[in-house]
């Protein structure tokens, strides 16, 4: 089941992660869970995301966890097998795709053009990451999409904040946003868990358009 549209709609906001510090992986994930948010898109950024995503993978099974940031084939292979129960990508190659497209779980590829969506169309995915949301057009955008092809869902990421969301949440083809800003760096390096737990409550009690 490649189509990602069940995943959209597990929680107002995919929080997108970036961890440094492995050590960090578990304490973070659970934070968002405390708050309330049980989906993660941990991106590849750092050297040691993989090792991230395995310990999250294995000690908060109760966490949705998909690999952000996949750009090739062989990322994509090594995030399924550290644990990764979907994948995100920025953009698509037809390499990438292809290669996604056989694996058995859902794919939310990237997309910023009505041409990209209409190539995803043709390979029978619905639900797409908008990206980058806000530089790429903003609501406005995402709802003019919207006329000619009403069957996709999106989840717009990308310079999108708590007060910002909900422009988008009230569109009918958009199902969640992405956004970094659950869990902000600062927060991760200093352990203030309680701050994420906030930030995720507040992204959890966002409405979304039925
Ligand atoms: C992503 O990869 O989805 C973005 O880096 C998230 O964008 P943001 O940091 O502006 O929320």
């Amino acid at each position: 089941m490649a189509d990602a549209t069940h995943i959209l709609k597990a929680s107002p906001v995919i929080p997108v992660v970036t961890i440094d510090d492995p050590r960090r992986a578990v304490p973070v994930a659970r934070a968002l869970a405390d708050g309330g948010v049980r989906i993660i898109e941990l991106t590849l950024r750092t050297d040691s995301a993989l090792d991230s995503l395995k310990l999250i993978a294995e000690e908060v099974p109760d966490i949705l966890l998909g690999a952000g940031t996949v750009l090739t084939p062989g990322q994509a292979d090594a995030a399924v097998a550290a644990g990764a129960q979907f994948l995100v990508s920025p953009g698509v190659t037809p390499a990438l795709l292809g290669h996604m497209l056989t694996l058995d779980l859902p794919v939310l590829p990237g997309v910023a053009t009505v041409g990209e969506i209409m190539a995803l169309l043709e390979q029978g995915l619905q639900a797409m990451k908008f990206f980058p949301a806000g530089p790429a057009g903003g609501p406005d955008y995402v709802a003019a999409i919207g006329a000619p092809v009403p069957q996709v869902t999106f989840c717009p990421t990308g310079g999108i904040s708590l007060a910002s969301a909900p422009e988008y949440l009230k569109l009918a083809n958009v199902s969640c946003v992405g956004g970094s800003w659950l869990t902000p760096r600062g927060a991760i390096e200093n352990g203030n868990w309680q701050f994420i737990t906030e930030l995720a409550q507040q992204a959890a009690a966002l409405a979304v358009a039925p």
